[in-house]
């Protein structure tokens, strides 16, 4: 199987703030999806309106700003079969008061304003939020030694 799909994951500052990037990381190497690029930085509020502009009308958004440039972010791309999808549900409800046990939110939190973690919603979304994060030459097209290995 083939298949290049790609998503956002971004670990939040309260994530970095508790050590859990590695984690966070672990959880989609051992689902098997590949790392294609990684980055810590600190968020403009230009980025973080762009990435959520979908969101300007909210009342929680100030606040949403405020906690997302609080300190640094780690973000990354991982790629493989349904990765948009499958990482939704590995990440789980966006209030982590809904979200079960064994996902990263139900397993890391507890309130809606500090869920960990952040995960494209679709696949138009993963591309824009690519796109956005990162420039073309931060994303690596590497291969499996194994050359049979095809994902
Ligand atoms: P949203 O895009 O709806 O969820 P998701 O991150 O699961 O795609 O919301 C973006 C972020 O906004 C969400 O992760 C946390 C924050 N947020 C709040 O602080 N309060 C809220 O009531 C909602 C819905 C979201």
């Amino acid at each position: 199987v083939i298949n290049d799909e790609r998503t956002l994951i971004a670990v939040k500052p309260d994530g970095v703030q508790r050590r859990l990037v590695g984690q966070i990381i672990q959880r989609f190497e051992q689902r098997g999806f590949k790392l294609v690029g990684l980055k810590m930085l600190q968020v403009s509020e230009d980025l973080l309106s762009q990435h959520y502009c979908q969101l300007r009308q909210k009342p929680f958004y100030p606040s949403l700003l405020q906690y997302m440039t609080s300190g640094p972010v780690v973000v990354m791309v991982w790629e493989g079969l349904n990765v948009v999808q499958t990482s939704r549900a590995m990440v789980g409800h966006t209030n982590p008061a809904e979200a079960q046990a064994g996902t990263v939110r139900g397993d890391f939190s507890f309130h809606v304003s500090r869920n960990v973690v952040h995960a494209s919603d679709s696949l138009e979304g993963a591309q824009r939020e690519i796109q956005l994060w990162f420039q073309g030459n931060e994303l690596l097209n590497w291969v499996c030694c194994d050359q049979t290995s095809t994902y």
